[in-house]
């Protein structure tokens, strides 16, 4: 028996891609509003998110379910590194850390891929149906945000082996639908879906305290600096 899971996952996590979409450090995001050092943590964080998913889905890819959408040239843990390497230099092994949120994110992963593997559909789905979605643009943005030019630090972005990106995403909505499940278990691979959007959220809203900390600096460095200079010019106005 087969149910329309692609449909359900789309529609079921409809608010909480609004939700996602309306948090601070996502909206600056696309603003262009990046600062590098939120957001070579974020990749870190990420790291540690598809080391542990992808281990998880490399130890199932056998299994029944997991095998489905077992789908390698989704996997994001290489271009993750080599994204870290350019933002921490080749010691970045010992300067990354999971945060908080992170920590708990990669707990559940762990967890469903002990309990119910069934469930890493929902975290698969969550995070590379939204990379294949987003991708070249944000990829432009955080080329032109952080001054990166083509050398590096975007290759998170980059599906090297998949050329069509859009028919990619209906092939993985295929296989979603081709797994053996009973409405029940889509239900709560809808509901797990809910929760993986939740975890991504808490991770941005951790950066997102950064991020105003660092907008703060600068406006008052900015502001301090025009008073020494006797200027009362407006920040942004800066040579
Ligand atoms: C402001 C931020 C975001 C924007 C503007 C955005 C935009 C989009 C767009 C336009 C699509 C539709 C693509 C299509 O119909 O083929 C999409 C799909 C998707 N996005 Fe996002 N997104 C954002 C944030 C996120 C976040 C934070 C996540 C999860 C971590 C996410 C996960 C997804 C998923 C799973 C899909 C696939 C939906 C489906 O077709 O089933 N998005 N996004």
């Amino acid at each position: 028996m087969s149910v329309n899971l692609a449909t359900m996952l789309r529609e079921g996590t409809k608010k909480s891609h609004t939700m996602a979409e309306n948090v601070g450090f996502v909206k600056c995001f696309l603003k262009g509003v990046v600062e590098k050092n939120s957001y070579r943590t974020l990749v870190a964080n990420l790291y540690f998110v598809y080391s542990a998913m992808e281990e998880e889905m490399e130890k199932l890819r056998h299994h029944e379910l997991v095998s489905k959408i077992y789908f390698p040239q989704l996997h994001r843990k290489q271009s993750l590194e080599k994204d870290l390497s350019f933002y921490y230099g080749a010691n970045w092994r010992n300067e990354v850390a999971p945060s908080e949120a992170a920590q708990a994110y990669v707990a559940r992963i762990h967890e469903v891929a002990q309990s119910q593997p069934e469930l890493l559909a929902a975290h698969s789905y969550t995070r590379y149906l939204g990379d294949l979605s987003g991708g070249q643009i944000l990829k432009k943005i955080a080329q032109r945000a952080m001054n990166l030019g083509e050398n590096g630090g975007t290759a998170f972005y980059e599906f090297d082996t998949i050329s069509d990106e859009k028919a990619f995403k209906n092939e993985y909505r295929q296989a979603l639908n081709e797994l053996p499940i009973d409405q029940a278990t889509a239900e709560k691979i809808v509901d797990e879906a809910n929760a993986a959007f939740g975890m991504n959220m808490k991770m941005f809203m951790e950066l997102e305290g950064n991020l105003i900390k660092a907008i703060g600096i600068m406006v008052f460095n900015t502001l301090t600096r025009r008073r020494s200079k006797g200027s009362t010019e407006l920040a942004g106005a800066e040579q």
